[in-house]
């Protein structure tokens, strides 16, 4: 094969991407989660069409992770007869990581929206690859409540690990970080940290490059939606 792109795209998909057993994970294995990342890795997808098919993406994972939601069953009258109405008991807290985690926040509140929001702001110092907190918003007690971290991408991990402690403080035990991407190295931080959180993916890459990069990735998840800061 003489196309570098499709080496690139084969290698991803067949490689042995090492998925910790100690962690709850699910990878949403789906052709059009698979056609919507597409577009957003391929460099040519301008920042409106990336925001489109983050949205759309954001979408079916919120859809894949709300199964486990809680529901309880209200006596309702069709035109036709009576039934039970499902309602959600305990919707989760949304959770936004800016910035890219913005461009997830509208499409998971118009799937969830009995859902509350929450934020929280990070800047990864991209010399040391430590996160760098600058905001927080946040209830002061999440004992019972369920919580969807968004954040497009989880790489070394580190974001995540700060996030999810912010969130435990609160009293918070059952956390899901929703990621479109993630690297190996971001799941074996986040299994060995034991924060008890469950990922929900689209994909897990292959590596971390030297830059603390996701291979084959999709870039800066934050520029790709909104420019440079
Ligand atoms: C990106 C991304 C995550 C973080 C992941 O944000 O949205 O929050 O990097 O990297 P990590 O797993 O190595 O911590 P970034 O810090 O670039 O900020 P931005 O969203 O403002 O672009
Ligand atoms: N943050 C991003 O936006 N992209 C990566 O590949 C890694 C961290």
């Amino acid at each position: 094969m003489t196309d570098g792109r499709k080496q690139d795209s084969l290698a991803s998909h067949l490689a042995p991407h090492e998925i910790p057993a100690d962690l709850d994970i699910i990878v949403v294995d789906h052709p059009l989660a698979a056609a919507r990342l597409s577009t957003m890795r391929d460099a040519r997808t301008d920042n409106s069409a990336f925001r489109t098919a983050l949205r759309e993406l954001t979408l079916m994972l919120i859809y894949e992770a709300s199964r486990t939601l809680q529901v309880q069953y209200v006596p309702i009258h069709t035109p036709v007869a009576r039934t039970n109405a499902t309602r959600l008991s305990n919707p989760p807290l949304l959770v936004p990581v800016l910035r890219a985690g913005l461009g997830m926040a509208d499409q998971a509140h118009a799937l969830i929206p009995e859902a509350q929001m929450g934020f929280v702001g990070l800047a990864r110092n991209e010399e040391t690859l430590q996160p760098t907190p600058y905001m927080e918003s946040l209830p002061e007690s999440l004992a019972g409540r369920p919580v969807y971290v968004l954040d497009p991408m989880l790489a070394t991990g580190g974001s995540m690990v700060h996030t999810i402690e912010l969130l435990n403080a609160r009293g918070a035990t059952e956390v899901t970080a929703i990621c479109t991407l993630a690297a190996p190295e971001g799941l074996r931080t986040l299994a060995d940290a034991k924060l008890g959180v469950r990922v929900v993916t689209a994909s897990v890459d292959e590596r971390l490059n030297d830059s603390g990069y996701i291979v084959p990735g999709l870039g800066d998840a934050g520029d790709r939606q909104f420019g440079p800061p």
